[in-house]
C-alpha cells in the first residue's frame, strides 16, 4: 500500500511517502530545486520519494493533499471582499494564480502522477499538521496543539489524538492568529517573513520585554487560550506586501531598515559587518529598541501558548502533547511548555512548517481515510536523499579533488577531532539529509564548542550570520544532563531535533561559549546511538580527547542559500566559504 502525501502552493513545498503505513522517504523541495522556501509543485520531491519506494506514479494508491484549496481560495475572496478596496491588489493577485494554477491541484496530481481522480484525496490544513505530529509519536494518547500562520480559515487548533484517530475539539480561525502576529514584528524588524522569525527568537534575548503591555494593545485573550488580534494595527488581511499598519508603527516607532546591520552594545560589532559606523554608540541604542520589541513579542507569544496549553490540558487531563504548525519551531517556547505546564512529555514534528504537512497528509490517509492501525512511530529526521561511498568516489575523481578515503573509520573519526581541536571548521556530509529546517549531522558545519572565538570564526568563514544568532550545541544523549538543564533527556523527542531551549548549567557554560546564548540558554540536539549512529561516535571521539563531548553544529549551507544535498553542492559550498575540511562519508577533502 503507497500512499503518497504533497503540500505546496503556500509556504515549504515537499513530499512524503508511505509504504505499509511505515515511512519510507520525505523532503522539501527546496533542497532539490535549490530555491529557498520553494513553494511550487513538488516535483523533484516527489521522484526522489517514488525513486527511493522503487515504484512508479500509477503504482500510487492514494494521494493526499494538504489542504482544501477550495476552503482556502473561499476564505482569501471573503476577506478581501471585506476589506474592499484596500484589498484590491490582494484580490487581484489571488485570483490570477488562484485561477490559473491553485484550484487545479487535481488536475495537476492526475496529470503528473498518472494516477486516476478517484485516489486524490483532500486532508486539511491543520488536520494534516496534526496527524504529523500526533501519528509520528510514540503516544497511543496524546491531547494535540496546532499553531501557523493561516490554513483554510484556522490558524491554531486543539485536538486530541488516540490510536489511529484525531479528533479536533475547537479552533481559531482567521484573521486572528499568532503566526501571523509574529510574522508582522518579524518584518517589523527588519527580517523576511517566514524565514526571519529564528532571528526575531535569537533577537529577544538581547533586549528587555519592556514592551509587552503595548503588544497586548494587538491581542486580547481569554482564559481558554483563545484569541483576537485587534485588526486596527494589521494591514495583512488586504494586503499582499505590508503585514502591519500605521497604528503599529504609532506604538512600536518606524520599523528597522532590512539593510542595516543589527548589533546592540552586548552584541558587539563582529569583524565580518566591516569597520565600525559613524554614530556607533546611537545607533546600538537605536538598535537596542529593537531587541526590547523582539523581547516583548517572543515574551507575549511564550504566554500565549503557555495558556493554550494549560487549557488543552485541562479540557483533556491528557500527560502528552504533540504540537506542530510553524509557530511550534519556536523552540523557547517550546522549552517553557515543557517546564511550566503539566504536560509530561511533548511531541514535536520537527518540520512543523507546511513541508512537514505532505508527512501529516499521508498519515490522514493511512489511518483516518483508510483506517489502517498505526506502525510507525518517527525516531530521526533522516528521510531525504542519500549519496553512497561509490556517489562520492565518482564525484571526486571525475572532479580530479585531492581526497584521502579512509577504510576505517575509528582513523577517519581521530582525524576530524584533531582538525577540531585545531581550530579548523569543518563540513560533515553523510547519509540522508534531513526533514525540516535544522540539520541534525547529515548535512552539518561542525566546530569546536569550547573555543570564545569559534562563533566568529564560523560566521566570518561561512555564515555571515548576524551576530545575535545562536550555534547550537550536539550533545551525546547520556552526557546532557552534565551541561543542560533538561533532566532525563533520553526521553525527550523533541530534543533530538533542537526543539528545546534550555538553560546551561551553572558554570559550564564557560566550557562551551561558542555555543551558550547570551541569556546562558543553548537549542541543544541530543545524539544517541539508535538514530544516529556515526554522528554520536564522532562526539564521543571529541570527548573522549576533550572531556567535551558537545560540538557546535550549524547546517552546511551559505547564507541565503537552502541546505546542500549532493556531494556536489557540499563540494561547492566548501569551495566558495572559509571552510578547512570536508567529510563526505569516508572521504575527507583538505583545504
Ligand atoms: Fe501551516
Amino acid at each position: 500500500m503507497n500512499i503518497l502525501g504533497i503540500s505546496c502552493f503556500f509556504h515549504d513545498a515537499g513530499a512524503a511517502l508511505l509504504q505499509d503505513g511505515v515511512l519510507t522517504a520525505a523532503a522539501e523541495e527546496e533542497r532539490f530545486s535549490r530555491k529557498k522556501h520553494d513553494y511550487g509543485f513538488p516535483q523533484h520531491a516527489i521522484d526522489f520519494c517514488l525513486r527511493t519506494g522503487k515504484i512508479r506514479g500509477q503504482d500510487v494508491d492514494l494521494v493526499v493533499f494538504f489542504e482544501k484549496p477550495f476552503l482556502k481560495f473561499d476564505r482569501i475572496l471573503r476577506s478581501a471582499m471585506s476589506t474592499f478596496p484596500w484589498s484590491r491588489g490582494v484580490f487581484s493577485e489571488s485570483m490570477i494564480t488562484w485561477m490559473t494554477e491553485k484550484l487545479w491541484i487535481k488536475d495537476q496530481i492526475r496529470h503528473k502522477l498518472g494516477v486516476d481522480e478517484s485516489k486524490i484525496f483532500f486532508s486539511d490544513h491543520h488536520l494534516s499538521h496534526a496527524a504529523s505530529a500526533f501519528f509520528c509519536s510514540p503516544f497511543d494518547e496524546a491531547a494535540i496543539l496546532t499553531v501557523d500562520g493561516v490554513g483554510e480559515w484556522a490558524t491554531a487548533t486543539y485536538g486530541i489524538g488516540r490510536g489511529s484517530d484525531i479528533r479536533m475539539l475547537r479552533e481559531i480561525r482567521f484573521p486572528h492568529s499568532l503566526g501571523l502576529l509574529y510574522s508582522a514584528f518579524t518584518a517589523f524588524l527588519g527580517f523576511e517573513v517566514n524565514e526571519g522569525e529564528y532571528k526575531v527568537m535569537g533577537m529577544a534575548p538581547f533586549g528587555q520585554p519592556r514592551y509587552v503591555d503595548k503588544v497586548w494593545k494587538l491581542v486580547n485573550q481569554e482564559s481558554d487560550g483563545s484569541f483576537q488580534l485587534n485588526m486596527e494595527y494589521f494591514t495583512f488581511h488586504h494586503s499582499t506586501h505590508q503585514t502591519f499598519g500605521p497604528k503599529f508603527v504609532e506604538l512600536f516607532g518606524p520599523a528597522r531598515d532590512p539593510e542595516a546591520h543589527f548589533f546592540t552594545t552586548s552584541s558587539g560589532y563582529p569583524s565580518y559587518f566591516g569597520a565600525k559606523p559613524a554614530g556607533y554608540d546611537a545607533l546600538a541604542r537605536q538598535n537596542q529598541h529593537y531587541a526590547d520589541v523582539a523581547a516583548s513579542i517572543q515574551r507575549v507569544t511564550e504566554e500565549m501558548l503557555l495558556k493554550m496549553a494549560s487549557h488543552l490540558h485541562r479540557e483533556t487531563g491528557l500527560k502528552r502533547l504533540c504540537l506542530a504548525g510553524g509557530v511550534a519551531l519556536n523552540s523557547v517556547a517550546n522549552g517553557r511548555i515543557l517546564r511550566e505546564t503539566p504536560f509530561e512529555e511533548l511531541f514535536i514534528q520537527p518540520a512543523a512548517g507546511d513541508g512537514g504537512g505532505a508527512l501529516g497528509a499521508a498519515l490522514v490517509g493511512c489511518h483516518m481515510v483508510l483506517g489502517k492501525p498505526r506502525d510507525f512511530v518517527m525516531r530521526h529526521a533522516y528521510w531525504g536523499q542519500e549519496f553512497g561511498a561509490g556517489d562520492v568516489d565518482t564525484f571526486v575523481r571525475s572532479n580530479n579533488i585531492a581526497h584521502t578515503r579512509f577504510e576505517n573509520d575509528d582513523q577517519l573519526l581521530a582525524r576530524v577531532v584533531d582538525h577540531l581541536q585545531a581550530g579548523k571548521v569543518v563540513g560533515w556530509f553523510q547519509g540522508r539529509f534531513e526533514l525540516g529546517p535544522r540539520a541534525l549531522g547529515n548535512r552539518s558545519i561542525i566546530a569546536d564548542p569550547r573555543n570564545t572565538s569559534m562563533k566568529d570564526i564560523v560566521n566570518t568563514k561561512i555564515k555571515f550570520r548576524e551576530p545575535f544568532r545562536p550555534f547550537a550545541p550536539s550533545v551525546l544523549v547520556e552526557r546532557a544532563g552534565e551541561f543542560f538543564d533538561l533532566p532525563e533527556a533520553h526521553r525527550h523527542h523533541p530534543a533530538r531535533y533542537m526543539l528545546y531551549v534550555v538553560d546551561v548549567k551553572d558554570g559550564q557554560g564557560e566550557r562551551i561559549p561558542a555555543v551558550t546564548h547570551v541569556d546562558g540558554t543553548a537549542r541543544l540536539q541530543t545524539v544517541d546511538a539508535e538514530s544516529a549512529p556515526r554522528y554520536r561516535r564522532l562526539i564521543h571521539t571529541f570527548g573522549q580527547a576533550t572531556g567535551v563531548p558537545v560540538l557546535l553544529n550549524t547546517s552546511f549551507n551559505l547564507r541565503g542559500e537552502p541546505i546542500v544535498n549532493t556531494p556536489g553542492e557540499a563540494f561547492s559550498t566548501f569551495s566558495r566559504s572559509g571552510m578547512d575540511v570536508l567529510v563526505m562519508g569516508q572521504h575527507v577533502v583538505e583545504k
